[in-house]
């Protein structure tokens, strides 16, 4: 399987490509889990060649702690493509000077209300960080198709406005959340929860379910207490916001109508480790 840790060598290998090819991409930033995975058959059903990035992106990261902490296991990661995948897999893993030289700085971007809600608001620089990477990518690659995964919500419909935005001819795919057996979504962070924490956090997805459920007869705001009062009552996870929005504009709404699609967000904290997680409502 190819590993390719400097650009040059990657768009090099790509001059090389036939007219008609396609190629599928897969950002990431390792400790890969099947979530991850599902994504990355995806694209290789999809396209003649599959590149999947691992970087831990530092520019996304507004707490230093969990930057230090973040999983780093190229080794493993490779190991699964190649197991659950194909050994066709092109891997891109750059070092940090290569993508930034020597400033690790964002860009800014003008993302609108879109980035003023939820992680945006708790993550200080993080959609800033995101799409300086994801911008780097796109447009060192070229991919036809990137595959992103609904399990970061808000980060896919910003990538979509940042392709528009930055005029990147690729076609965004937001992919369906991979979850464990008792419902938790798969996480590069889940490996960092103890074994009690884990099971625990069941409790999430168990609570988007029933506010699911309730979303067909009471408002957004009686569900919002509700939801608020299950996690006062939990002593392991803290929650730090639940939220229902429309899900094309992430934005609070008024009066339910038929015709729109409707989304609930929640970010809670497992002892320092931060988890998130999303539903329909429809
Ligand atoms: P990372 O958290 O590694 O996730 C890479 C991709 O996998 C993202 O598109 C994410 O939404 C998707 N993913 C993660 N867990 C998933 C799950 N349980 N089910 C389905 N998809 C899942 O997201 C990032 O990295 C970074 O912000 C990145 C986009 C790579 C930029 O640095």
């Amino acid at each position: 399987m190819p590993i390719f840790h400097k650009t040059a060598a990657l768009k090099n290998h790509f001059s090389a490509l036939s007219k008609g090819d396609s190629i599928g991409m897969v950002p990431t930033m390792g400790a890969l889990h099947l979530g991850h995975i599902s994504l990355v058959k995806k694209a290789f059903k999809e396209n003649n060649h599959t590149i999947v990035s691992i970087f831990v992106n530092p520019t996304q990261f507004n707490n230093a702690e969990d930057l230090k902490k973040y999983p780093k296991t190229l080794d493993a990661d490779v190991a699964l493509l190649q197991k659950t995948v194909s050994k066709k897999i092109i891997v891109f893993a750059p070092s940090a000077e290569e993508i930034y030289n020597d400033s690790i700085k964002s860009n800014t971007y003008d993302f609108g209300p879109l980035e003023k809600v939820m992680e945006g608001t708790f993550r200080d620089g993080h959609f800033d960080g995101v799409g300086t990477i994801v911008e780097k990518l796109l447009i060192l690659a070229k991919p036809n198709k990137a595959y992103f995964g609904e399990k970061d919500y808000q980060q896919l419909q910003i990538i979509k406005k940042l392709v528009q935005l930055k005029k990147i001819p690729v076609q965004i795919i937001g992919c369906p959340i991979v979850r464990e057996e008792n419902g938790l979504a798969m996480s590069s962070r889940n490996e960092r929860l103890s074994s009690e924490l884990r099971t625990e956090a069941a409790f999430i997805y168990k609570t988007l379910k029933t506010a699911k459920q309730k979303f067909g007869t009471k408002s957004a705001p009686y569900i919002i207490a509700w939801v608020t009062e299950q996690f006062q009552q939990n002593k392991s996870l803290q929650l730090e916001y639940f939220n229902i929005t429309d899900a094309n504009n992430l934005q609070p709404f008024k009066r339910k109508s038929k015709n729109r699609e409707y989304r609930a967000f929640i970010a809670v904290y497992a002892d320092d480790i931060r988890l998130i997680d999303n539903i329909s409502l429809n």
